[in-house]
């Protein structure tokens, strides 16, 4: 595929699955699945700053996902310890903005002090806008939003006539990162799972079976010729 024939989204949001089932085919503890899976990671964010992609956002831990056994979550959050700790440095070679999205007091201290620390150092650099959804829920953010609208109404500063769609996207944990033009999520499963269901109102959706350890630059190139094979309407009619 010669890379700029092709319309290349501004924004791609990754639901990443399938850490668990790559690990269980290889005969592996689930926990190497997401070792392999964060590797992904650092791979496609270079991918997708390579083909031209502005924001990446992936769905990295969920409000759901504590209810998984307690091994496996010690597991995540320490996998995601290191991730943190280690991306400082990739995040400023690469010129990376790294933002993150979702509840954070569940979060423990140290990780919460090393997304602080992250953000901080690359809140600069100008290349891939790099975002991590963690403890993240889109309902949660929807009523988080919602709450802090309310109590703005409470205290006179607006009035409820006067919200607008435009103020809900400014109080979402996504504000100032555009709406995403493609969502991608693997290992066959179709289904949402609670993210972003606010801003992916228009976005093309591309399933894909390939295991997240498994995706890689390729795959990510199917999605966006799939993509660029569509015509996004925004509920109008093309003339
Ligand atoms: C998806 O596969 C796994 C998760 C959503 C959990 C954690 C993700 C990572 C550790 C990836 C790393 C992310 C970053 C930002 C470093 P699954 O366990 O749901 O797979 P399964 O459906 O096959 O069981």
């Amino acid at each position: 595929m010669a890379e700029k024939e092709y319309r290349i989204p501004q924004h791609v949001a990754i639901i990443l699955d399938g850490n668990g089932r790559w690990a269980k085919k290889r005969l592996m503890p689930r926990n190497m699945g997401h070792v392999q899976g964060a590797k992904t990671v650092e791979q496609i964010c270079e991918d997708a700053d390579s083909l031209g992609i502005k924001y990446l956002t992936v769905y990295a831990f969920s409000t759901e996902n504590w209810s998984r056994p307690e091994s496996e979550v010690g597991a995540i959050m320490k996998l995601l310890r290191n991730y943190l700790r280690d991306c400082i440095k990739r995040a400023n070679s690469n010129n990376m903005k790294v933002r993150v999205i979702g509840e954070r007091s569940r979060l423990s201290d140290d990780i919460r002090q090393k997304i602080d620390e992250l953000e901080k150092a690359s809140e600069n650099n100008t290349g891939l806008n790099f975002t991590i959804a963690l403890n993240y829920g889109s309902r949660d953010e929807i009523k988080r939003a919602v709450t802090e609208i309310a109590s703005e109404c409470a205290d006179g500063k607006i009035k409820p006539e006067d919200i607008t769609e435009q103020m809900i996207s400014e109080h979402l944990d996504t504000r100032g990162i555009p709406d995403p033009d493609l969502l991608i999520r693997t290992s066959g499963e179709e289904r949402l799972s609670n993210y972003l269901l606010w801003q992916l109102a228009y976005t093309e959706f591309y399933f894909t079976d390939v295991l997240w350890p498994d995706f890689n630059k390729e795959e990510l190139k199917k999605a966006i010729e799939k993509y660029n094979g569509r015509e996004r309407r925004y509920g109008g009619v093309i003339e």
